[in-house]
C-alpha cells in the first residue's frame, strides 16, 4: 500500500489515516487544557510507551495499580487518536496524562495558551530511524519499507508519518517559553534510569524517597516492563501489527543503528544531520 492509500496530510506531515481521523484531529484542535496537565511529547519511536508506563507510576508514588488497569494509550491516551475522544478525558482529575507526537507548530490554541507542563523525549536519530524501519515493517497501517536505503531517504526527509525528525526537534528546542518543559533523552534514561525517574518526579512536583523512585526504576527497564500486557501491545491484534516479524519493545538499547545501517548509510546520515542541525546550539546526549 502506498502513502497515497494509507496517510492523510494534517498541517503539513503524513498522518496515518486508521489512527487519526479527521473528527480525532479536530478533537484535538479544540481540547481545552489544564495548566496542571502533563503532556509527554515525542517523535515516534523515541521512547513514548516508556515515558506511558514512567509517568503514571510517579503520578501514583509508585503504585503499580496504575500501570494494571489500563493499556498504554488509555492510560496516558494520545490526544490526536481518535480513541482521545471516546475517554471522557473532561472528567479526569489533576493532574492528566496525555501524550502526543505533534511538531510543536502543530499544538492547539488551548495548549498555546495555557502552557501545561511538557516532558519532550529525544533519542538518537539513527536509532529512532533503525527502530521505524523494523515498526513499519510490522504494522499494516503504515507503508512498509520496500528498502532500507529508500526508507533512509524518507525518513531523512520527513516523508513518513509526523515528517520530519530534525523539523520536530527544532521546533520543540526552539520554543520561547520553556520553563514548563523538561528536556530528556533516551540515551539518558538507558544510563541511568533511577536518577531520569528522581528528575520526572521533581519535575512533575511529586516528592518521592529513594525507596519509591528505586522500584519505579526497577518496574520500567526493558526486561520487566515487556512482560506487562498492558504496555508490550500483545493485545494489539496480529492483523494491525505482527509482533512475530519484529516486537514492539524490540530491542530497547542505545546504538543498534550500527547493526542496522551500512557505512554509506550511516555516512550519508551523519552528512545530512550536519547540515540540518547546524544551528542547533543543543548538546545532545549522543552527540
Ligand atoms: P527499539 O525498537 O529500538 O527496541 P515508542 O514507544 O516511542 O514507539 O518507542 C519504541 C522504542 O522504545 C523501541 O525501541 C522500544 O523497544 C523502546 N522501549 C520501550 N520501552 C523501553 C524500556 N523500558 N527500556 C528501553 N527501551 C524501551
Amino acid at each position: 500500500m502506498t502513502e497515497a492509500e494509507l496517510y492523510s496530510v494534517y498541517k503539513g506531515v503524513y498522518l496515518p489515516s486508521f489512527l487519526h481521523t479527521l473528527e480525532s484531529l479536530r478533537y484535538y484542535e479544540e481540547f481545552s487544557f489544564r495548566s496542571d496537565d502533563i503532556v509527554i511529547v515525542t517523535y515516534p519511536k523515541s521512547g513514548t510507551t516508556w515515558m506511558q508506563e514512567i509517568v503514571p507510576l510517579i503520578r501514583s508514588g509508585g503504585d503499580l495499580t496504575a500501570i494494571q488497569m489500563l493499556p498504554t494509550w488509555d492510560r496516558v491516551p494520545w490526544l490526536e487518536e481518535h480513541r482521545a475522544s471516546v475517554l471522557n478525558l473532561e472528567d479526569r482529575p489533576s493532574p492528566r496524562l496525555f501524550v502526543t507526537h505533534y511538531h510543536y507548530s502543530m499544538m492547539p490554541p488551548s495548549f498555546l495558551k495555557v502552557k501545561p507542563r511538557v516532558i519532550y523525549v529525544m533519542r538518537n536519530p539513527k536509532d529512532v530511524f533503525t527502530s521505524s524501519f523494523h515498526y513499519y515493517g510490522m504494522t499494516s497501517y503504515l507503508v512498509k519499507p520496500s528498502t532500507q536505503t529508500e526508507f533512509l531517504d524518507k525518513f531523512l526527509n520527513g516523508k513518513i508519518m509526523f515528517g520530519s525528525w530534525f523539523d520536530h526537534i527544532k521546533g520543540w528546542l526552539n520554543v520561547n517559553d520553556k520553563e514548563n518543559i523538561m528536556y530528556i533523552s533516551y540515551e539518558e534514561m538507558i544510563r541511568d534510569l533511577k536518577d531520569a525517574v528522581a528528575r520526572i518526579a521533581q519535575f512533575m512536583e511529586k516528592p518521592l524517597n529513594s525507596e519509591v523512585i528505586q522500584k519505579i526504576a526497577d518496574q520500567c527497564i526493558f526486561k520487566n516492563m515487556k512482560k506487562n500486557k498492558l504496555s508490550n501491545y500483545s493485545l494489539v491484534p496480529r492483523e494491525f501489527m505482527d509482533q512475530t516479524k519484529s516486537e514492539f519493545l524490540r530491542k530497547g538499547i542505545v546504538g543498534d543503528w550500527k547493526n542496522q545501517l551500512t557505512v554509506a548509510e550511516a555516512e550519508y546520515f551523519d552528512k545530512f544531520y550536519e547540515e540540518k542541525m547546524k544551528n542547533v546550539q543543543y548538546k545532545f546526549a549522543w552527540d
